[in-house]
């Protein structure tokens, strides 16, 4: 962190002494305002929920910028990204600083491909569930499972064992969201087979059977790697900013991920995929674009309680960049396996024109996110709706677990224990039953 030449001074009406604070800058964004001795200083602490103006951390994984719907991971534009780069480079990329060279590349795929299956015994665990479970709490089990089956990568105070988890949940992650898919549908798992790409083969354990020969399909494979590289990583959100508070207890990677999935399966997170997807369903079966007039009265109305999914971000008050490229890939997968007619895209498209050019979005820069689109797309190469932010979860553990190591590898990291205003009663006695 660089320190600015700008101090701030904050000063107190009941003439408790003035405490200057030091400003530090970053390599672009805002400039942030240390508080660490507030407390010691003044007895007082700042308040913060939902962390609307709180640096939680300093970073160098991803940047971005959300009044110009600017998204860079390691300084690149997440267009170039997606344009010129596959997944596991991206993977390298977050996970070590930069994008691989030829040979980086080939050494990192084989390291990862070599990590694909699981403990043959969390079949038996996962048997323990209902088949009609939700993908996400069966994948909350699973994860968190790792850390019972793989005792030899679970000391996060080990720059070994670190290394080995990121590499073990990035290349289980495809395999367990599979398993998990294929025990919901009564169908038998099917292995990894490592002669493909890390994308082709979860497809392939997503949709062949043992019955029959399967060849991935190019696009469907494309479509789904850009997914996964859309969602790698996103600075300080929810679940990330859940994995980092998890893990500064010194709890071990797989109990920290598992956190981040738990946390990601929130509707106003990584749940609003599914949201989305569900809502365009029902506006369908209500009567179709006819029928957006009465939903956007109905989300303009606050007392409904109704959003709009897919809608708004925390930090984008500019069009999602990931949802610009979700949009092209969805107009190529559905022209490419020939659904261009198909109607929850249509109705989409309409929604969004609406929507962006109503008063109430345009006032308070609400603008279509990753997931108003990512839903389409995963439904048409026939992933269910339910699996869609299992589907985020494997392409977002890259970036928790490049968040987590950075944050255990930071000379300045302490547990993580906010702090609150205390607005409960006083104390107070305790009396018997009988007088209560
Ligand atoms: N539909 C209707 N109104 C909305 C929406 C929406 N989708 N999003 C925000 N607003 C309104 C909100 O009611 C508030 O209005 P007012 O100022 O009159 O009270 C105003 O816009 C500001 O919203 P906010 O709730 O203060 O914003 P936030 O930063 O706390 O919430 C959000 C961000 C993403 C939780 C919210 O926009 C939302 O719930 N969107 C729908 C769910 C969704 O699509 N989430 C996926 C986010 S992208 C994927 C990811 O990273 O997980």
């Amino acid at each position: 962190m660089t320190p600015s030449d700008v101090k701030a001074t904050l000063s107190f009406s009941d003439g408790s002494p003035a405490m200057e604070l030091p400003i530090y800058k970053g390599t672009v964004g805002p400039d942030v305002i240390d508080i660490r001795k507030l407390y010691a200083q003044t007895g007082k602490f700042t308040y913060d929920p939902g962390f609307l103006s709180t640096a939680s951390c300093n970073s160098s994984i991803t940047y971005i910028d959300g009044d110009k719907g600017e998204l860079l991971y390691r300084g690149y534009p997440i267009e170039q990204l997606a344009e010129n780069c596959d997944f596991l480079e991206t993977c390298h990329l977050l996970l070590y600083g930069d994008l691989p060279n030829a040979q980086q590349k080939a050494g990192f795929v084989k390291l990862v491909t070599n990590h694909t299956m699981v403990n043959e015994q969390m079949q038996f665990f996962l048997r323990g569930f209902r088949r009609d479970a939700h993908p996400m709490a069966v994948l909350t089990g699973l994860v968190g499972g790792l850390s019972a089956f793989y005792h030899d990568s679970t000391d996060i105070n080990n720059p070994q064992h670190r290394e080995i988890a990121a590499i073990r949940l990035i290349a289980k992650m495809p395999t367990l969201v599979a398993m998990a898919y294929k025990y919901s549908i009564g169908q038998p798992y099917i292995y990894p087979k490592n002669s493909l790409s890390y994308t082709a083969n979860f497809t392939r354990m997503m949709f062949a059977t043992p019955c029959e020969e399967y060849e991935p399909n190019d696009v469907v494979v494309r479509a789904l790697d850009r997914i996964f590289i859309l969602h790698a990583d996103h600075e300080q959100n929810a679940s990330t900013s859940t994995v980092r508070l998890c893990g500064s207890s010194g709890t071990n990677p797989f109990a920290a991920v598992a956190a981040g999935v738990a946390c990601l399966w929130g509707p106003a997170h990584g749940g609003a995929n599914e949201a989305a997807l569900n809502m365009l369903e029902d506006i369908q079966k209500a009567g179709g674009v006819e029928r957006i007039g009465e939903f956007i009265k109905q989300v303009k109305d606050k007392t409904s309680g109704i959003k709009l999914m897919g809608f708004g971000h925390r930090v984008y008050k500019n069009y999602d960049p990931r949802a610009k490229l979700m949009r092209e890939t969805c107009h190529e997968v559905l022209t490419a396996l020939g659904l261009e007619n198909d109607p929850l895209f249509k109705l989409a498209m309409e929604l969004e024109k609406i929507a962006l050019e109503d008063e109430y979005f345009v006032a308070r820069k609400l603008y279509p996110n990753v997931d108003f689109y990512s839903g389409i797309v995963q439904r048409a190469i026939g992933i269910p709706v339910s699996l869609f932010t299992a589907i985020f979860a494997l392409a977002r553990t890259v970036g928790w677990i490049a968040q987590l190591n950075e944050m255990i590898g930071d000379p300045e990291y302490k547990i993580g224990r906010p702090r609150q205003l205390y607005v409960g009663s006083g104390k107070r006695d305790v009396k018997p039953l009988a007088q209560r």
